[in-house]
This record gives C-alpha cells, structure tokens and sequence, in this order.
C-alpha cells in the first residue's frame, strides 16, 4: 500500500507539501512583484512629432517632448512608480550645457508633464554624457574628466531640472562628491523637497551598449573606467553607497543589476534608505534577442528576472520591461 510505504520513507519534512497548488504557492511567496516599484526609463530627443524606434532595445522609442505625455499616460495607467528620463539635446558640445539649458529638452519635456499631472513621479538623469560632443560624463581637461569643475555643471543640471518639476534628481556621472553637490546646490536653489537618487555603484558596464547607442552617448575616445567602478569590487560598492547616504542621498542604487545581484544583496544589508537596481540596456536587449528568435520565453523569463532583483533585495527596479512585466502582473 501506498501510505505503507511513505511511511517506511519515514519523511516527516516534505516541502512539496506547500508546492502542491498555485494558491498554496501564491500564499507562501517571499517576493511580490507590484507595478509601483517600477521605474520606466523615456528617451526624449529635441524636435517635434517624433516617435522613433531604439535599434537594439526593441519596444522602446526616442520621443519628443510633444510625444511624451502618451508614452507616460500608458504608464501611469498600468501603475508604474516613476518615470526616469533621458534628454537628446538638438546640439552637443564640449560642456554639455544642453544638459543645464532653462530650454533644455528635459526641462521642456518636464514642465509640460508636470503641468498636465502635479501627481506624476518625474526622476531626471543627471549627467552631461548624452550632451556632450565628446561622448564624456563632465569637462575634459588634460585628457581626463575634471571631476571637480564637472561637479558645478551636474549641479547646475539638477538645479534647472528641479525648476522645472522632477521630484526626484539621479546623478550618474559617477563623480566624486556629485550627491553632495547636487544637494547642496538644490538646498541653495530652495530645492529643498527635491529627493537625490544616487547612482552610487555604478559599474563600468559591457551592458550599457544600446543605452549609448540609443543616446548617442558613445565616448568618442577612451572609455569610463576613469570614474565608473572595477566590475571585479564588491566592498568597494559598499564605501561608495556609504559616501553617498553621508552627502545626502534619499535612494541608493546599484547598476546594472545582473551580474551585480552578490552587490544589490550586500547593499541591501547594510543600508536602511530605499534601494534601486537598474535592470539596463544590455540586459534587455539580451532577452528581446532572445525571445525574438524563440529561444526564451519573454514573459517567464523577464518576471523571472525582475523577481530575482527585488528577492536579491532591490526595493525599486529601473527597467525597460516595466510596461509590459505590468501587463503581465495584472493578467496573472
Ligand atoms: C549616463 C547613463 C548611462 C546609463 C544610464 N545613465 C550610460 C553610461 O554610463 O554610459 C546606462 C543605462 C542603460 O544601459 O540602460 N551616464
């Protein structure tokens, strides 16, 4: 007889038990996946009528700022936390001042946002590598990324986002001090409310490739491993996001987020501010190419993904899967 034999198993602990059904599973599930803490990077590019596809990030566009607001009601809709935005300016050159320009395409794109939903989560990238002629994040000089001269131009940038209407401001330039600044200039600027999302580990990633392809943010010479992080340091993380809770970050974040979970989990441990993990563009773009030619399936394999970074301890997820992984959490 069966039972007879389980018996003689003599298995008292069985954790199939609570596997058995998927409202048995639902009921012990560690990590919930919810829409809201979902952050939807926009790529905004200066113009009119424009709504272009990202080669190498399929399912995403360049809009301009005209464009946006359908983009972000889709969003919104789905219960999407925030949106994050990148701008391409009409004109780079060599100091980046698209980046901190009152007319700027983010701070236009920001203000006509803001006036058409006060409750919308606006987050603004604070970096001058997509306005600058030299593909670099801040002034050259010597050759090098002149960190401190660097520092008053993100903070400027921040400042005249903030005018315009972000809630929250993310410097990821990687400069030393850059949390620092960015707040003290906002303090300064009466910007007291405006919430600093540190890019604070912030790796010197293979996996930014269709990011700068669909920013054109390429560095036209050298690379970032100047100010970006050694892939191979992981305490070094640590010192970073220390540095910047210490200069007044509100969120902390760690990117990309993949190959760098061992990170989010040792972050998450330490800290007691809100975590962000930056699913980037590589990573996307991996799982579009694959799911394209049938060799994944997108839908289990992009909530598998986005489970992993929040069970690794992400309270927030910068992803360019955040509409679709909402339409599939809604439908499940
Ligand atoms: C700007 C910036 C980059 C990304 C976000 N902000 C590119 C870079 O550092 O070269 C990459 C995001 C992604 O790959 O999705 N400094």
């Amino acid at each position: 007889m069966r039972l007879q034999v389980s018996r003689e198993t003599n298995l008292l602990l069985r954790p199939r038990r609570l596997r058995r059904t998927a409202a048995v599973r639902a009921l012990v599930r560690e990590t919930r996946l919810d829409p809201s803490q979902f952050i939807f990077p926009l790529f905004v590019r200066a113009g009119r009528g424009i709504r272009e596809p990202i080669p190498g990030m399929p399912g995403q566009w360049r809009v301009s700022p005209d464009r946006l607001a359908g983009e972000v009601e889709d969003a919104r809709s789905l219960g999407i936390g925030a949106i994050l935005l990148f701008g391409l300016p009409e004109e780079k050159d060599a100091a980046g001042s698209g980046a901190y320009a009152d007319d700027g395409v983010i701070q236009e794109a920001v203000r006509a946002l803001r006036a058409a939903d006060p409750d919308l989560v606006i987050i603004t990238d604070v970096c001058l590598c997509e306005y600058t002629s030299h593909g670099h994040c801040g002034v050259i000089r010597d050759g090098q990324v002149d960190n401190d001269a660097t520092l008053d131009l993100l903070a400027k940038t921040a400042v005249s986002q903030a005018a315009a209407g972000a809630d929250l401001v993310g410097p990821s330039a990687m400069m030393d001090g850059q949390v620092g600044a960015v707040r003290r200039a906002l303090d300064a600027a009466g910007f007291l409310e405006v919430a600093v999302m540190g890019y604070s580990a912030k790796y010197a990633s293979a996996f930014y490739g269709p990011f700068r392809e669909a920013a054109g943010s390429t560095p036209k010479f050298g690379d970032r491993r100047g100010h970006q992080m050694d892939p191979a340091n992981a305490r070094e993380a640590e010192r970073e996001i220390d540095l910047d809770i210490a200069e007044g970050a509100d969120i902390v974040m760690v990117k990309p987020a993949l190959p760098y979970l061992d990170v989010v989990q040792r972050v998450r441990s330490r800290v007691t501010v809100p975590l962000a993990a930056y699913n980037v563009s590589g990573e996307y773009a991996m799982v579009k190419a694959a799911a394209e030619r049938g060799w994944c399936d997108e839908r289990a394999t992009v909530l598998e993904i986005l489970t992993g970074i929040a069970r690794a301890g992400a309270d927030l997820i910068i992803t360019y899967h955040a509409k679709e992984a909402s339409q599939w959490l809604a439908s499940r």
